[in-house]
Protein backbone atom coordinates (compact mmCIF):
# COMPACT_ATOMS: atom_id res chain seq x y z
CA UNK A 1 0.00 0.00 0.00
CA UNK A 2 1.31 3.51 -0.86
CA UNK A 3 0.28 6.57 -0.87
CA UNK A 4 0.41 8.43 -4.57
CA UNK A 5 -3.25 8.39 -6.45
CA UNK A 6 -5.09 10.22 -8.71
CA UNK A 7 -7.90 12.39 -6.77
CA UNK A 8 -9.39 12.88 -10.02
CA UNK A 9 -7.10 14.00 -12.47
CA UNK A 10 -4.36 15.12 -10.25
CA UNK A 11 -1.55 13.30 -9.14
CA UNK A 12 -1.44 13.34 -4.72
CA UNK A 13 0.65 11.97 -2.22
CA UNK A 14 -1.55 11.55 0.50
CA UNK A 15 -4.05 15.06 1.09
CA UNK A 16 -1.54 16.45 -0.92
CA UNK A 17 -1.40 17.64 -4.51
CA UNK A 18 1.93 17.12 -6.17
CA UNK A 19 1.42 20.12 -8.73
CA UNK A 20 1.16 22.75 -5.59
CA UNK A 21 4.66 21.08 -4.28
CA UNK A 22 6.37 21.54 -7.91
CA UNK A 23 5.06 24.73 -8.10
CA UNK A 24 6.27 26.16 -4.28
CA UNK A 25 9.62 23.90 -4.74
CA UNK A 26 10.21 24.07 -8.03
CA UNK A 27 11.33 20.79 -9.78
CA UNK A 28 13.28 18.05 -9.77
CA UNK A 29 11.70 17.62 -6.31
CA UNK A 30 11.63 14.23 -4.34
CA UNK A 31 8.19 13.67 -2.20
CA UNK A 32 7.97 11.05 0.45
CA UNK A 33 4.95 9.89 2.15
CA UNK A 34 5.08 9.49 6.20
CA UNK A 35 2.06 7.38 5.91
CA UNK A 36 3.39 5.14 3.23
CA UNK A 37 6.66 4.59 5.24
CA UNK A 38 4.77 4.74 8.83
CA UNK A 39 2.36 1.62 7.16
CA UNK A 40 4.97 -0.33 5.94
CA UNK A 41 7.25 -0.41 8.91
CA UNK A 42 4.20 -1.39 10.86
CA UNK A 43 2.70 -4.07 8.54
CA UNK A 44 6.35 -6.09 8.40
CA UNK A 45 6.63 -5.11 12.12
CA UNK A 46 3.11 -6.47 13.09
CA UNK A 47 3.87 -9.85 10.54
CA UNK A 48 6.67 -10.54 12.96
CA UNK A 49 5.30 -10.18 15.84
CA UNK A 50 5.69 -14.26 16.93
CA UNK A 51 9.24 -12.95 17.27
CA UNK A 52 11.17 -11.50 19.38
CA UNK A 53 12.51 -8.71 16.86
CA UNK A 54 13.80 -5.90 15.68
CA UNK A 55 13.56 -4.03 12.27
CA UNK A 56 16.89 -2.13 11.45
CA UNK A 57 16.11 0.41 8.32
CA UNK A 58 18.88 -0.20 6.14
CA UNK A 59 19.43 4.07 5.38
CA UNK A 60 21.72 3.30 2.68
CA UNK A 61 18.12 3.11 0.41
CA UNK A 62 17.11 6.63 1.74
CA UNK A 63 18.93 8.78 4.89
CA UNK A 64 16.92 11.92 4.43
CA UNK A 65 17.19 12.57 8.29
CA UNK A 66 12.98 13.29 7.93
CA UNK A 67 12.48 9.71 7.04
CA UNK A 68 15.06 8.41 9.91
CA UNK A 69 12.98 10.67 12.18
CA UNK A 70 9.94 8.87 11.20
CA UNK A 71 10.77 5.76 11.08
CA UNK A 72 13.23 6.06 14.88
CA UNK A 73 9.50 7.68 16.19
CA UNK A 74 8.18 3.62 15.38
CA UNK A 75 10.96 1.86 17.06
CA UNK A 76 13.29 1.20 14.27
CA UNK A 77 16.56 0.78 14.59
CA UNK A 78 19.32 1.27 11.78
CA UNK A 79 21.49 -0.49 9.55
CA UNK A 80 24.34 1.77 9.16
CA UNK A 81 27.55 1.33 6.33
CA UNK A 82 29.63 4.38 7.70
CA UNK A 83 30.34 6.70 10.06
CA UNK A 84 28.69 9.34 8.51
CA UNK A 85 25.04 7.00 8.74
CA UNK A 86 26.02 6.39 12.27
CA UNK A 87 26.41 10.78 12.63
CA UNK A 88 23.06 11.33 10.83
CA UNK A 89 21.18 8.79 12.67
CA UNK A 90 21.91 10.17 15.70
CA UNK A 91 21.47 13.61 14.33
CA UNK A 92 18.23 12.61 13.61
CA UNK A 93 17.46 11.28 17.18
CA UNK A 94 18.12 7.81 15.99
CA UNK A 95 19.12 5.33 18.88
CA UNK A 96 22.81 3.96 17.97
CA UNK A 97 22.59 0.90 20.33
CA UNK A 98 19.88 -0.15 18.36
CA UNK A 99 22.00 -0.22 14.79
CA UNK A 100 24.28 -2.33 13.08
CA UNK A 101 27.42 -1.49 11.50
CA UNK A 102 27.75 -3.13 8.16
CA UNK A 103 30.06 -3.03 4.80
CA UNK A 104 33.42 -4.32 4.11
CA UNK A 105 35.74 -1.89 4.64
CA UNK A 106 35.11 0.13 8.07
CA UNK A 107 38.38 2.00 8.84
CA UNK A 108 39.89 2.40 12.31
CA UNK A 109 38.50 5.62 12.94
CA UNK A 110 34.84 4.67 12.14
CA UNK A 111 35.03 1.22 14.36
CA UNK A 112 36.43 3.48 17.65
CA UNK A 113 32.98 6.41 16.76
CA UNK A 114 31.05 3.44 16.43
CA UNK A 115 32.26 1.64 19.80
CA UNK A 116 31.92 5.35 21.57
CA UNK A 117 28.52 5.54 20.65
CA UNK A 118 27.68 1.92 21.74
CA UNK A 119 26.52 0.24 18.51
CA UNK A 120 24.60 -2.94 19.08
CA UNK A 121 26.80 -5.34 16.87
CA UNK A 122 29.05 -5.04 13.72
CA UNK A 123 28.43 -7.42 10.87
CA UNK A 124 31.80 -8.30 10.51
CA UNK A 125 32.82 -9.46 6.56
CA UNK A 126 36.45 -10.52 7.13
CA UNK A 127 39.02 -11.95 9.61
CA UNK A 128 41.40 -8.88 9.26
CA UNK A 129 38.46 -6.89 10.11
CA UNK A 130 37.58 -8.72 13.29
CA UNK A 131 41.42 -8.48 14.42
CA UNK A 132 41.34 -4.40 13.32
CA UNK A 133 37.75 -4.44 15.72
CA UNK A 134 39.49 -6.53 18.31
CA UNK A 135 42.83 -4.31 18.45
CA UNK A 136 40.91 -0.78 18.55
CA UNK A 137 38.69 -1.93 21.36
CA UNK A 138 41.74 -2.79 23.55
CA UNK A 139 42.52 0.62 23.31
CA UNK A 140 39.37 1.95 23.99
CA UNK A 141 38.96 -0.30 26.69
CA UNK A 142 35.59 -1.47 25.16
CA UNK A 143 34.07 -4.38 24.48
CA UNK A 144 32.91 -4.60 20.65
CA UNK A 145 29.93 -6.37 20.00
CA UNK A 146 30.56 -8.31 16.52
CA UNK A 147 28.30 -11.06 14.28
CA UNK A 148 29.93 -12.54 11.66
CA UNK A 149 28.35 -12.27 7.80
CA UNK A 150 28.11 -15.54 6.62
CA UNK A 151 28.46 -16.17 2.95
CA UNK A 152 25.24 -18.83 2.26
CA UNK A 153 26.35 -19.11 -1.75
CA UNK A 154 22.64 -18.62 -2.00
CA UNK A 155 21.61 -17.53 -5.54
CA UNK A 156 19.08 -14.43 -4.85
CA UNK A 157 18.18 -14.43 -8.61
CA UNK A 158 18.13 -10.73 -8.87
CA UNK A 159 20.07 -8.24 -10.81
CA UNK A 160 24.16 -8.83 -10.53
CA UNK A 161 24.95 -5.45 -9.41
CA UNK A 162 22.81 -6.42 -6.29
CA UNK A 163 23.07 -10.00 -5.27
CA UNK A 164 25.46 -10.44 -3.11
CA UNK A 165 25.14 -14.18 -1.34
CA UNK A 166 27.37 -16.16 -3.23
CA UNK A 167 30.56 -16.79 -3.71
CA UNK A 168 31.12 -14.24 -6.87
CA UNK A 169 30.93 -11.26 -4.42
CA UNK A 170 33.15 -9.48 -2.07
CA UNK A 171 30.27 -10.23 0.62
CA UNK A 172 30.22 -12.29 4.28
CA UNK A 173 32.78 -15.10 5.14
CA UNK A 174 32.08 -18.62 3.11
CA UNK A 175 29.64 -20.87 4.44
CA UNK A 176 32.21 -23.78 4.79
CA UNK A 177 34.30 -21.05 7.00
CA UNK A 178 32.43 -19.94 9.59
CA UNK A 179 32.55 -21.95 12.29
CA UNK A 180 36.49 -21.86 12.26
CA UNK A 181 36.34 -18.69 12.22
CA UNK A 182 34.08 -17.81 15.45
CA UNK A 183 36.53 -20.27 17.04
CA UNK A 184 39.63 -18.34 16.33
CA UNK A 185 37.51 -14.76 17.20
CA UNK A 186 36.60 -16.69 20.73
CA UNK A 187 40.43 -16.22 21.42
CA UNK A 188 40.28 -12.56 20.37
CA UNK A 189 40.64 -9.82 23.01
CA UNK A 190 37.92 -7.28 23.93
CA UNK A 191 35.50 -9.06 21.29
CA UNK A 192 31.87 -10.29 22.81
CA UNK A 193 30.31 -13.10 19.94
CA UNK A 194 27.27 -11.23 19.98
CA UNK A 195 25.22 -12.82 16.93
CA UNK A 196 25.45 -13.59 13.27
CA UNK A 197 24.36 -12.04 10.03
CA UNK A 198 23.62 -12.71 6.80
CA UNK A 199 22.13 -10.49 3.50
CA UNK A 200 21.82 -12.32 -0.13
CA UNK A 201 20.14 -10.38 -2.19
CA UNK A 202 18.42 -6.88 -2.96
CA UNK A 203 14.91 -6.86 -4.54
CA UNK A 204 14.09 -10.55 -4.01
CA UNK A 205 10.22 -10.68 -5.28
CA UNK A 206 10.33 -14.26 -4.54
CA UNK A 207 10.60 -15.64 -0.73
CA UNK A 208 12.00 -18.72 -1.89
CA UNK A 209 15.64 -17.71 -2.07
CA UNK A 210 15.09 -16.33 1.90
CA UNK A 211 13.58 -19.53 2.88
CA UNK A 212 16.98 -21.47 0.99
CA UNK A 213 18.97 -19.32 3.06
CA UNK A 214 17.66 -19.66 6.63
CA UNK A 215 17.21 -23.48 5.86
CA UNK A 216 20.62 -23.71 4.90
CA UNK A 217 22.12 -21.63 7.31
CA UNK A 218 19.67 -22.07 10.77
CA UNK A 219 21.43 -25.39 11.96
CA UNK A 220 24.83 -23.90 11.86
CA UNK A 221 23.21 -20.55 13.92
CA UNK A 222 21.87 -22.66 16.21
CA UNK A 223 25.17 -25.05 16.90
CA UNK A 224 27.52 -21.25 16.73
CA UNK A 225 24.81 -19.83 19.56
CA UNK A 226 25.07 -23.02 21.76
CA UNK A 227 29.05 -22.56 21.64
CA UNK A 228 28.93 -19.19 21.98
CA UNK A 229 25.84 -17.83 23.41
CA UNK A 230 24.41 -15.37 20.58
CA UNK A 231 21.71 -12.64 20.98
CA UNK A 232 20.80 -12.20 17.56
CA UNK A 233 20.31 -13.28 14.32
CA UNK A 234 20.13 -10.72 11.41
CA UNK A 235 18.51 -12.12 8.11
CA UNK A 236 19.25 -8.86 6.05
CA UNK A 237 17.03 -6.91 3.81
CA UNK A 238 16.09 -7.45 0.58
CA UNK A 239 12.37 -7.42 0.42
CA UNK A 240 11.47 -6.56 -3.30
CA UNK A 241 9.08 -4.07 -4.12
CA UNK A 242 6.68 -3.14 -7.24
CA UNK A 243 8.35 -0.93 -9.91
CA UNK A 244 5.75 -2.06 -12.54
CA UNK A 245 2.10 -1.12 -12.03
CA UNK A 246 3.25 0.86 -9.15
CA UNK A 247 0.30 3.00 -9.38
CA UNK A 248 -1.94 0.08 -9.04
CA UNK A 249 -0.26 -1.32 -6.47
CA UNK A 250 -1.43 1.40 -3.95
CA UNK A 251 -4.55 -0.22 -3.83
CA UNK A 252 -5.28 -2.34 -0.61
CA UNK A 253 -6.60 -5.37 -2.68
CA UNK A 254 -3.02 -5.72 -4.06
CA UNK A 255 -1.84 -6.16 -0.84
CA UNK A 256 -4.47 -9.06 0.31
CA UNK A 257 -2.97 -11.01 -2.69
CA UNK A 258 -5.94 -10.71 -5.06
CA UNK A 259 -4.38 -8.42 -7.37
CA UNK A 260 -1.10 -8.55 -6.70
CA UNK A 261 1.50 -10.07 -9.71
CA UNK A 262 4.20 -11.58 -7.35
CA UNK A 263 4.59 -9.01 -4.60
CA UNK A 264 6.20 -10.50 -1.40
CA UNK A 265 4.05 -9.50 1.41
CA UNK A 266 5.15 -9.11 4.58
CA UNK A 267 2.94 -11.52 5.52
CA UNK A 268 3.45 -14.05 2.99
CA UNK A 269 7.40 -13.56 4.22
CA UNK A 270 6.70 -14.07 7.59
CA UNK A 271 4.39 -17.47 7.02
CA UNK A 272 7.78 -18.67 5.46
CA UNK A 273 10.12 -18.09 7.63
CA UNK A 274 8.98 -17.34 10.95
CA UNK A 275 8.35 -21.13 11.63
CA UNK A 276 12.09 -21.44 10.45
CA UNK A 277 13.10 -18.40 12.80
CA UNK A 278 11.25 -19.55 16.04
CA UNK A 279 13.00 -22.42 17.34
CA UNK A 280 16.34 -20.73 17.28
CA UNK A 281 14.81 -18.76 20.26
CA UNK A 282 16.92 -15.55 19.13
CA UNK A 283 15.85 -12.46 18.41
CA UNK A 284 15.98 -11.87 14.62
CA UNK A 285 17.21 -8.63 13.40
CA UNK A 286 16.04 -7.69 9.74
CA UNK A 287 17.75 -4.81 7.51
CA UNK A 288 15.16 -3.70 4.77
CA UNK A 289 15.82 -0.44 3.20
CA UNK A 290 13.98 -0.59 -0.51
CA UNK A 291 10.63 -1.84 1.40
CA UNK A 292 10.19 0.36 3.40
CA UNK A 293 11.09 3.63 1.78
CA UNK A 294 10.90 2.14 -2.12
CA UNK A 295 7.16 3.23 -2.67
CA UNK A 296 7.10 6.00 0.08
CA UNK A 297 8.92 8.10 -2.63
CA UNK A 298 8.32 9.49 -6.04
CA UNK A 299 10.71 12.29 -8.17
CA UNK A 300 8.58 15.20 -9.69
CA UNK A 301 10.24 16.69 -13.07
CA UNK A 302 9.12 19.12 -15.63
CA UNK A 303 9.38 18.91 -18.88
CA UNK A 304 11.52 21.20 -20.49
CA UNK A 305 11.29 19.72 -24.17
CA UNK A 306 9.47 17.65 -26.43
CA UNK A 307 12.37 16.46 -29.29
CA UNK A 308 10.89 14.45 -32.27
CA UNK A 309 13.48 12.60 -34.88
CA UNK A 310 12.89 10.92 -37.77
CA UNK A 311 13.11 7.77 -35.18
CA UNK A 312 11.98 8.80 -32.06
CA UNK A 313 9.52 10.98 -29.73
CA UNK A 314 12.22 12.08 -26.79
CA UNK A 315 10.55 13.79 -24.07
CA UNK A 316 13.64 15.94 -22.07
CA UNK A 317 13.10 16.48 -18.71
CA UNK A 318 14.74 18.86 -15.48
CA UNK A 319 15.50 15.56 -13.93
CA UNK A 320 18.67 13.77 -14.80
CA UNK A 321 20.99 10.68 -13.82
CA UNK A 322 22.68 12.43 -11.17
CA UNK A 323 19.04 12.75 -9.24
CA UNK A 324 18.07 9.32 -10.02
CA UNK A 325 20.91 7.04 -11.37
CA UNK A 326 18.81 3.43 -11.08
CA UNK A 327 17.79 3.27 -14.65
CA UNK A 328 20.93 4.71 -16.33
CA UNK A 329 23.19 1.58 -13.58
CA UNK A 330 21.19 -1.11 -13.68
CA UNK A 331 18.22 -0.61 -16.45
CA UNK A 332 16.07 -0.03 -13.82
CA UNK A 333 12.04 0.18 -14.23
CA UNK A 334 10.46 3.91 -13.00
CA UNK A 335 6.73 3.63 -13.64
CA UNK A 336 6.24 7.50 -14.89
CA UNK A 337 2.80 9.49 -14.71
CA UNK A 338 1.93 12.60 -15.26
CA UNK A 339 0.96 15.12 -12.48
CA UNK A 340 -1.95 16.08 -14.33
CA UNK A 341 -4.01 12.95 -16.18
CA UNK A 342 -4.15 13.14 -19.88
CA UNK A 343 -7.00 11.41 -22.07
CA UNK A 344 -6.01 10.47 -25.73
CA UNK A 345 -3.69 7.91 -27.53
CA UNK A 346 -0.02 7.17 -25.71
CA UNK A 347 2.94 7.92 -27.76
CA UNK A 348 5.97 5.63 -27.33
CA UNK A 349 8.77 7.95 -26.16
CA UNK A 350 12.18 8.09 -24.11
CA UNK A 351 12.39 10.23 -21.11
CA UNK A 352 15.60 11.77 -21.01
CA UNK A 353 17.35 14.00 -18.81
CA UNK A 354 19.77 16.96 -19.81
CA UNK A 355 23.30 15.21 -18.70
CA UNK A 356 25.32 14.96 -21.89
CA UNK A 357 25.90 11.17 -21.90
CA UNK A 358 23.63 8.78 -23.82
CA UNK A 359 23.07 6.74 -20.86
CA UNK A 360 20.97 9.32 -19.00
CA UNK A 361 17.32 8.53 -19.92
CA UNK A 362 14.54 7.35 -17.64
CA UNK A 363 12.91 5.39 -20.02
CA UNK A 364 13.20 3.79 -23.38
CA UNK A 365 10.21 3.59 -26.25
CA UNK A 366 7.63 3.97 -23.22
CA UNK A 367 3.88 4.60 -24.22
CA UNK A 368 2.85 7.97 -22.75
CA UNK A 369 0.47 10.06 -22.98
CA UNK A 370 1.26 13.21 -25.08
CA UNK A 371 3.05 16.07 -22.53
CA UNK A 372 4.73 19.22 -23.52
CA UNK A 373 6.70 21.92 -21.95
CA UNK A 374 5.93 22.46 -18.73
CA UNK A 375 4.02 19.55 -17.82
CA UNK A 376 4.97 17.61 -15.15
CA UNK A 377 5.69 13.58 -14.65
CA UNK A 378 6.45 12.34 -11.29
CA UNK A 379 8.81 8.88 -11.49
CA UNK A 380 7.51 6.42 -8.94
CA UNK A 381 8.87 4.37 -6.57
CA UNK A 382 11.72 6.31 -6.13
CA UNK A 383 12.20 6.59 -2.47
CA UNK A 384 14.80 3.91 -2.44
CA UNK A 385 18.44 4.38 -3.60
CA UNK A 386 17.10 7.74 -5.31
CA UNK A 387 18.02 10.82 -3.61
CA UNK A 388 21.06 9.30 -1.96
CA UNK A 389 22.75 7.79 -4.71
CA UNK A 390 22.64 11.82 -6.01
CA UNK A 391 25.69 13.49 -7.58
CA UNK A 392 26.75 16.83 -8.96
CA UNK A 393 27.70 15.01 -11.88
CA UNK A 394 27.13 18.34 -15.13
CA UNK A 395 27.50 20.48 -12.19
CA UNK A 396 24.26 20.18 -10.79
CA UNK A 397 22.66 21.12 -7.66
CA UNK A 398 21.17 18.20 -5.50
CA UNK A 399 17.37 18.11 -5.40
CA UNK A 400 15.35 19.45 -2.99
CA UNK A 401 12.90 16.77 -0.48
CA UNK A 402 9.71 16.76 0.86
CA UNK A 403 8.11 15.08 3.19
CA UNK A 404 4.05 14.93 3.17
CA UNK A 405 1.75 14.06 5.93
CA UNK A 406 -1.85 14.16 5.44
CA UNK A 407 -2.29 17.50 4.09
CA UNK A 408 1.06 18.86 5.69
CA UNK A 409 4.02 18.81 3.73
CA UNK A 410 7.67 20.18 4.73
CA UNK A 411 10.76 21.23 2.75
CA UNK A 412 13.23 18.36 4.18
CA UNK A 413 15.81 19.03 2.22
CA UNK A 414 15.98 22.07 0.40
CA UNK A 415 17.88 23.02 -3.03
CA UNK A 416 21.46 22.75 -3.42
CA UNK A 417 22.82 26.27 -3.98
CA UNK A 418 24.75 26.54 -7.34
CA UNK A 419 28.30 28.15 -5.14
CA UNK A 420 27.46 25.04 -2.76
CA UNK A 421 28.75 23.18 -5.30
CA UNK A 422 32.30 24.13 -5.56
CA UNK A 423 32.10 25.25 -2.01
CA UNK A 424 34.93 22.75 -1.15
CA UNK A 425 37.22 23.50 -4.11
CA UNK A 426 39.74 25.98 -4.23
CA UNK A 427 42.56 27.44 -6.79
CA UNK A 428 46.05 26.19 -6.13
CA UNK A 429 48.28 28.58 -4.12
CA UNK A 430 50.18 29.47 -7.89
CA UNK A 431 47.34 30.76 -9.48
CA UNK A 432 46.96 33.48 -9.83
N1 LIG B 1 21.63 -5.19 4.46
C1 LIG B 1 22.78 -5.19 3.75
C2 LIG B 1 23.98 -5.80 4.34
C3 LIG B 1 22.81 -4.62 2.47
O1 LIG B 1 23.95 -4.64 1.76
C4 LIG B 1 21.64 -4.03 1.92
C5 LIG B 1 21.64 -3.41 0.60
C6 LIG B 1 20.48 -4.04 2.71
C7 LIG B 1 20.51 -4.64 3.97
C8 LIG B 1 19.19 -3.43 2.24
O2 LIG B 1 18.70 -4.05 1.09
P1 LIG B 1 17.21 -3.72 0.62
O3 LIG B 1 16.26 -4.16 1.69
O4 LIG B 1 17.11 -2.26 0.36
O5 LIG B 1 17.06 -4.52 -0.63
N2 LIG B 1 21.42 0.65 -5.19
C9 LIG B 1 20.76 -0.62 -5.50
C10 LIG B 1 20.56 -1.46 -4.25
C11 LIG B 1 21.83 -1.75 -3.49
C12 LIG B 1 21.61 -2.56 -2.24
C13 LIG B 1 22.82 -2.61 -1.39
N3 LIG B 1 22.67 -3.32 -0.15
C14 LIG B 1 19.44 -0.32 -6.21
O6 LIG B 1 19.16 0.84 -6.49
O7 LIG B 1 18.70 -1.23 -6.53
Amino acid sequence: MHSFRYVGKELYCEDVALSALAKKHGTPLYVYSEATLTDHYTKLDEALAALDHRICFAMKSNSNLAVIRTLAGLGSGFDVVSAGELARTIAAGGDPTKCVFAGVGKTEEEIAYALKQGIYSFNVESEAELQRISKVALRLKKIAPVAVRVNPNIDAHTHAKITTGTYENKFGIAFEEVEKVYARAAKLSNIRLRGIQMHIGSQLTDVAPFRKAVEKVAPLVDRLSQKHGFDFFSIGGGIGIVYQDALASGDPAWWSGSKGKGILTPAAYAAELVPLLKPLGLKILLEPGRFLSGNAGALVTRVEYIKRTGKKNFVIVDAAMNDLIRPAFYDSYHEIVPLTRKGGATIPSDVVGPICESGDYFAKDRPLPKVGEGDHLALLSAGAYGSVMGSNYNSRGLAAEVLVKGKKSALVRRRQELSEIWALESKAPWQA
